[in-house]
């Protein structure tokens, strides 16, 4: 993925007065579309002690709503930190999305001088092992941004 041009777009948009949930559903679909790995992406913010999702791109979920601690992406919140799993069926707690996904990959929106975290990207890939250190990064810079949107 160029993140470079999705960053480009995104300060564009926000130049133009694009808004905050206009940005977030931006950012999901470029996402999405950047790679065919990446079956599934969504942002869920964070509320009080609940994930809630914002955005998505793919194919229905139940959860809409997921409490903190619970999940590979309610784990990401509460240990404060990304998780990239390469094969959920390894994780006992695990929400499945659906049942062809094989590797997750959590990057969180977090203002890092703060540590606040608003919420996450979140990525569902059928392929086992999916994501790599440079998918991380790449997304790390998108989500280090979206959290400007909420400082
Ligand atoms: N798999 C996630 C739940 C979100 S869905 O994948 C969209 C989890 O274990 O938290």
């Amino acid at each position: 993925m160029s993140k470079g041009a999705l960053l480009a777009e995104l300060e564009r948009a926000r130049a133009d007065g694009a808004t905050r949930d206009g940005l977030l559903r931006t950012t999901v679909r470029r996402i999405e579309a950047a790679d065919p790995r990446y079956d599934w992406v969504g942002i869920y913010l964070l509320e009080e002690d609940t994930l809630v999702l914002h955005s998505y791109v793919g194919r229905p979920t139940e959860h809409a709503e997921i409490p903190v601690g619970v999940g590979v992406c309610g784990a990401a919140i509460a240990e404060g930190r990304d998780m990239n799993v390469p094969d959920v069926r390894a994780i006992e707690n695990y929400l499945a999305c659906s049942l062809e996904t094989r590797s997750e990959l959590v990057i969180l929106i977090q203002d890092r001088a703060s540590e606040r975290i608003f919420g996450q990207i979140d990525l569902d890939s059928d392929r086992a092992d999916a994501f790599t250190a440079e998918d991380e990064r790449t997304l790390q810079q998108v989500a280090d941004w979206l959290a400007t949107l909420f400082v």
